[in-house]
Formats: C-alpha cells, sequence, structure tokens
C-alpha cells in the first residue's frame, strides 16, 4: 500500500500483513498491518519500522517520499520485533552513525536483540527533541505493554504516536476511523483483551495523566491498524472502560467435552442463565480461539469453565485456556466449575483452585457428574445457572 499523508508533511509509510493469521498465539483473521511515520521536516525523522520480512516494502514506501538516505532521525517507541526487526536494513540502508532516539529500557532491549553498535540516544521521560518546525517530547509508558514502550507527541500538530496502545490487528482498506466507523471497535477490544487487559490499572494512571497535563490530541497514529482522526476521544473513552473492568450481567460458559456430557452440562447452564435475563455465551474451546474467547470475558460478570476429567486431570484445551487467561489477570469476575468424569473426577476441584488463585469470586463448589448427567445432574446445572445469575449485577 502506498503512503498517505496524514498530516501536513507527515505520511504513513507502513506496510499491510494480509496473510498473517496467528499473532504469537493471537488469531489475526484479517490480518494487521506495522505501522511506519516519516515526518519530513528539517530534521527527517522516522518512527517506529516494521517486521523483518518486510523491511524492502517499507523501504520502497519510504523512498517514494525521500531517499532513505536523506533520513536524519529514527525513533524507536518499542523494542518488539515487529515494530523494530526492520531496524538493521533500515539503519544499514540510511547511514548506521544516524541517531536512533528510544527509551533507556528500549536502549537496553535494542541491544539485546541487534548486536550492531548503533548510535542510541536515549531519552529522559517528558524529553524533547526538535526537528526544526516540529518538538516531539517522549513520554515512557513503562509495561504498556514491555518494560521499552513509549509513546511520542508531535506538540505543533498534537498527534501522539502511540505505539501498540490504542492499536488493533485489522489489515483492511482503511486507514483512518472515520473510513471504517464502528466497525473497527471489535477489532480495538480483542487487542485490548489479549495483550493489554493485565496492565488495566497503569492504563487508568495512564488517561488520568494525560488528561493532568492537559495534552491535546488531534490524531492517535498507532503501531497497528487505524489511525484515529476523527474522534481520538472515542478509543481513549474504551479505554477507559475497559480497563475499569465494571462486570455487565453476561456469563462466559468456556468449556471442552469428550463425549457431551461435559457439552450436556454447558448446555444447561447457558440455558438456566438466559432465563434468569443473562446475556450467556457458550464457547467450546476447540471451536473458539482463545484470543476471541478473551475478548468476550473482557467485559462479562462471570467465566464458568467447564472440563471433563482425563488422566487424573484437566483436560489439555482447558489447561491451556486457564494458563492464558491467568496471564490476562481479568478482574471482578464471579466464577464457577463443573464437568464430568469416569472414575477419579479432579477436574472440577482443579478447576476450582484455578479460578480462587485469580482471585475470582467462586460462588459455588462446582457440579461434577459421573459419565453421562441423568435429569438430576441437569437440575445440579440449572441450580447453578441460577446461583451464578443471582451473582450478577442487574
Ligand atoms: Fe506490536 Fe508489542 O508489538
Amino acid at each position: 500500500m502506498k503512503p498517505i499523508e496524514i498530516a501536513k508533511n507527515i505520511y504513513w509509510v507502513g506496510v499491510v500483513d494480509w496473510n498473517i493469521r496467528d499473532f504469537h498465539g493471537y488469531s489475526t483473521y484479517q490480518g494487521t498491518t506495522y505501522n511506519s511515520y516519516l515526518i519530513m521536516d528539517e530534521k527527517i525523522t522516522l518512527i517506529d519500522t516494521a517486521k523483518k520480512e518486510f523491511a524492502d516494502e517499507l523501504l520502497a514506501n519510504i523512498a517514494m517520499i525521500v531517499d532513505p538516505k536523506k533520513i536524519d532521525y529514527v525513533v524507536s517507541n518499542h523494542t518488539e520485533m515487529d515494530h523494530s526487526g526492520s531496524l538493521p536494513r533500515i539503519m544499514h540502508r540510511i547511514g548506521e552513525d544516524k541517531p536512533l532516539y528510544c527509551s533507556k529500557m528500549g536502549h537496553k532491549n535494542l541491544a539485546k536483540h541487534f548486536p550492531q553498535k548503533w548510535n542510541y540516544q536515549p531519552v529522559e521521560n517528558g524529553g524533547e527533541l526538535s526537528l526544526g518546525k516540529r518538538t516531539l517530547t517522549f513520554m515512557e509508558t513503562r509495561m504498556l505493554h514491555w518494560p521499552d514502550s513509549m509513546f511520542t507527541y508531535v506538540n505543533e500538530d498534537k498527534i501522539l504516536f502511540s505505539s501498540d496502545g490504542f492499536g488493533q490487528h485489522y489489515a483492511g482498506p482503511a486507514r483512518f476511523d472515520d473510513e471504517i466507523g464502528d466497525a473497527v471497535m471489535p477489532h480495538a477490544k480483542k487487542y485490548f483483551a489479549n495483550i493489554l487487559l493485565l496492565y488495566s490499572p497503569l492504563i487508568l494512571k495512564l488517561v488520568n495523566k494525560i488528561k493532568e497535563m492537559g495534552l491535546t490530541i488531534d490524531m492517535i497514529c498507532p503501531d497497528h491498524g487505524i489511525i484515529w482522526r476523527k474522534d481520538p476521544s472515542k478509543i481513549i473513552n474504551a479505554y477507559v472502560e475497559w480497563s475499569t473492568q465494571k462486570p455487565k450481567r453476561k456469563a462466559v460458559v468456556v468449556y471442552d467435552t469428550m463425549w457431551h456430557s461435559t457439552e450436556t452440562m454447558a448446555e444447561a447452564i447457558v440455558s438456566a442463565l438466559g432465563e434468569e435475563g443473562v446475556e450467556a455465551v457458550p464457547m467450546h474451546l476447540r471451536n473458539c480461539h482463545r484470543s476471541d474467547i478473551m475478548t468476550e470475558i473482557l467485559d462479562a460478570g462471570a467465566v464458568i469453565i467447564g472440563s471433563p476429567t482425563l488422566k487424573n486431570g484437566l483436560f489439555p484445551t482447558v489447561s491451556d485456556f486457564l494458563t492464558y487467561m491467568k496471564g490476562l489477570k481479568p478482574l471482578n469476575k464471579v466464577g464457577a466449575a463443573f464437568g464430568s468424569y469416569g472414575w477419579s473426577g479432579e477436574a472440577v476441584k482443579l478447576v476450582r483452585k484455578e479460578l480462587e488463585q485469580m482471585k475470582f469470586n467462586v460462588i459455588d463448589p462446582g457440579v461434577k457428574i459421573q459419565y453421562v448427567p441423568a435429569e438430576k445432574d441437569i437440575q445440579a446445572c440449572y441450580a447453578l445457572g441460577r446461583k451464578i445469575a443471582g451473582a450478577l449485577p442487574d
């Protein structure tokens, strides 16, 4: 895709990865983009690069605006290799001695990724860099989502280059929020739920800090997906809502099943929840990707996990999902467990223990049944569903 002028003399020169479907374990059904930006000022500046495989395309895009050798400065907002992988090719082409601006942690982390002795210029939080007509301000955003992460703000244009923050894995013809409308929000929500959820308290602090600073933001340019130019406050407000994790009257029933017994139990729980006016979402672990399940869990008030007992333990997909969810540290959830077993029946207890460790409000010992659920077992599942409904907000 050709470069686009996003503001006077500021260009999107990024690349579109149409075909990626798995981004380190996150499903990307609509690909992604690696956004890179070129500021044409007295000091020509490149902000972030792209995955290694896209270095030539990125250089070709830059060359449509200016000879890459004329780039004076490079800014690395984030070390992860989807944004730094092209640095060796870029620095080689523009000149290995050109200043490379990054946070102090960025300096440490880039040096652990690349052996080249680049001209690193670590910046202070709040530090400024004059490009001529424009001045950049650097804002450290540690652990959003790496220790090295930072934002770069163009004081005169009021543009925030926000690294992964406010991004989405979306590769379509649209480059701006006004070209896609609300269709971008599920992508933004999924990104938040799977990449940023565990840093919710830090995000709330950051948004408050930006408000206190009185920073005007006319445009947010993330490193993935569309640029927020029509209404940047829409995504900022969404981040506040998602970070707050206020539970809805919604329950996600996550399960796997061997011979449909745990599935029958899941269906009974979902029915009971529905009868009580709860938005109930059944998600079979071999039909739903873990990253889609986490997206549903983001605003749910309850998570109910069903696992058959296999070889005295959890079913493998359930273990996988619990490990994934635990890392993302969701807050304010009611939890419960259920499942069928043949002769030992440890799974329900093991799920319950995991949910307790995640600080879920586990409101019931759980329902476990042997082999195939009888009518009384189905009624026990209905009772569990009703009990969960009673623990959710109206
Ligand atoms: Fe898009 Fe954390 O890299």
